[in-house]
């Protein structure tokens, strides 16, 4: 079959700019398409750290003002690894260094819908005969609300396919009216089957609304976001599109995140090797200040410190950590005030909990290897990452049962050890008293040496390459190209 041209847009790519999953999967992803043989190209905004990455990146082409609150821009190219990046060039809006959405304060920054609005608008230009690099993509591929808006302009100029993805529903980006004309929107996508939403423009709403095709990270999710409850208000769309709405499960780069080549680890390990994984838990405890013990399971966390990953519920509870016994290592960043719980719980159990608050690539791979079991109370997980690389670490997690998580992880039992398909862990509902009885119930496997490595073994002999849904988005980048395109102009 003939190759696709696909313009692959993002706001993240690991291990450049990365604020969580995003980043990982706007890397692993392209890449496989590529080994796919497909023609595919990733817009980025030309960050800093991009900048300080591809110092060598050539001039592509000038853009004009695209619309009244866009500004002129260029298009600059590398190659990561022999992936074509697409670097958009527009320095009062992206030379800013740090997070790539908050400002210095940790809010907001006030021209996010500038920001992205041109990032949408330049990808959308990418896929129309206007193009100005002498090349248009078959398909236009967005993810997040940071791109969305790339289909509603599609829609309405003209141009390629389009494919949004939903890589997490609660984060929308919704903007005041004025934007719509400012980006170059007509007046009448004010609608409420079009971009507005409750008397705002939302960048993700349009998307869904306009993307030819619409997919999100797991099966289970792709039916999640159809109810009210984990839809955050846009359910009633998602069943409206349902028949073009499809769950593609996210692989993992398995050469970043491999024990037995992770060059983070001082022990390498594999699932026929499995001694180093004690020796990578000693030198854990050590580098954390916990006492080095190997009587008692350790306890693993690497997450963003939000609501949606439930670790409000692991602060109720980990007090009674001795009670297992029990350790427990903690890296993460983000809301404040569990930032300050978790700080706390350290102070209180300095040798049974050790906590990290920032961002670190290299101890987020010590931790998966290190730890005996990962926590993931997520209230909601479109597919969660962290799970797939400990279960690939033999790094049994500890889970609820929802989006990715439950299409992931199976649970110990009787039937599933049978099957070899027991892997982790899963909660019966987000709140405290479920993961507590999960971790106690992880504490009294773990000391059934041979059951335990039963386990370990079946986690990390599965395959979650990014083959699989590589080949399952070429097939819906078909469809979408396949389903005729109504423009209304
Ligand atoms: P989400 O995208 O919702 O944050 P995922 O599980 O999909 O959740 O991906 C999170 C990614 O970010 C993983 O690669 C994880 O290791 C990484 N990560 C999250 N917090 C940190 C941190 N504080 N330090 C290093 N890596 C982190
Ligand atoms: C989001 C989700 C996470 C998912 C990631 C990559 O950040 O919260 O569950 O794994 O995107 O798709």
């Amino acid at each position: 079959m003939s190759k696709l041209k696909i313009l692959f847009a993002s706001s993240e790519m690991a291990p450049w700019v990365k604020t969580g999953g995003l980043g990982d999967v706007s890397a692993a992803l392209p890449a496989a398409l590529r080994q796919a043989g497909q023609d595919i190209r990733v817009l980025l905004p030309h960050y800093p750290a991009l900048q300080a990455a591809f110092p060598d990146a050539r001039p592509l082409a000038e853009l004009p003002a695209l619309a009244p609150a866009l500004p002129p821009a260029r298009l600059l190219t590398a190659e990561a690894d022999g992936l074509p990046l697409l670097l958009l060039d527009c320095p009062p809006l992206y030379a800013n260094p740090g997070n790539p959405y908050l400002d210095s304060y940790g809010d907001d920054r006030h021209d996010n819908p500038v920001r992205f609005g041109l990032l949408s608008r330049v990808a959308a230009l990418l896929g129309q005969e206007r193009s100005p690099i002498g090349w248009q993509a078959d398909v236009v591929h967005s993810n997040d609300w940071q791109t969305a808006l790339a289909a509603a302009y599609l829609h309405y100029q003209g141009g390629a396919a389009s494919v949004a993805t939903v890589h997490n529903i609660a984060f929308q980006g919704c903007f005041a009216h004025a934007y719509l004309a400012d980006l170059g929107l007509p007046e009448h996508a004010w609608r409420f089957d079009a971009a507005e939403y409750h008397g705002q423009l939302c960048f993700l709403k349009a998307g869904l609304q306009f993307a030819s095709q619409i997919s999100t990270v797991s099966p289970t999710y792709a039916r999640e976001i159809q109810d009210e409850q984990f839809g955050y208000g846009l359910a009633p769309l998602l069943r409206y599109r349902a028949a073009a709405l499809h769950g593609i499960l996210n692989g993992i780069d398995t050469d970043i995140w491999n024990p037995a080549t992770d060059p983070n680890l001082a022990h390498p390990y594999s699932s026929q090797q499995l001694a180093g994984k004690a020796r990578n838990k000693a030198a854990l405890q050590q580098a954390m200040g916990l006492e080095v013990s190997a009587t008692q399971p350790l306890f693993g966390v690497v997450s963003r410190l939000t609501h949606q990953k439930g670790l409000d519920l692991l602060l109720a509870i980990a007090d009674d950590l001795a009670a297992l016994p029990a350790q427990l290592v903690v890296l993460g960043s983000g809301d404040a005030e569990l930032e300050a719980g978790f700080a706390a719980l350290a102070d209180r159990h300095p040798r049974r909990i050790a906590v990290k608050l920032g961002f670190d690539e290299a101890l987020a791979h010590r931790i998966e290897a290190g730890a005996d079991s990962f926590l993931m109370p997520s209230r909601f997980e479109p597919c969660g990452l962290n799970q797939m690389y400990s279960l690939h670490y033999g790094t049994p997690p500890v889970v609820t049962a929802t989006g990715g998580l439950a299409d992931t992880v199976v649970d110990v039992g009787e039937a599933s050890l049978v099957s070899r398909t027991a892997n982790g862990f899963l909660l019966e509902s987000a709140t405290a008293p479920a993961l507590w009885s999960a971790m106690q119930r992880v504490c009294r496997t773990w000391r059934d040496r041979q059951l335990w490595q039963r386990i370990q073994q079946n986690g990390m002999q599965q395959d979650f390459s990014w083959k699989h849904a590589a080949h399952e988005y070429i097939a819906l980048y078909r469809q979408a190209i396949a389903a005729p395109r109504a423009t209304t102009g």
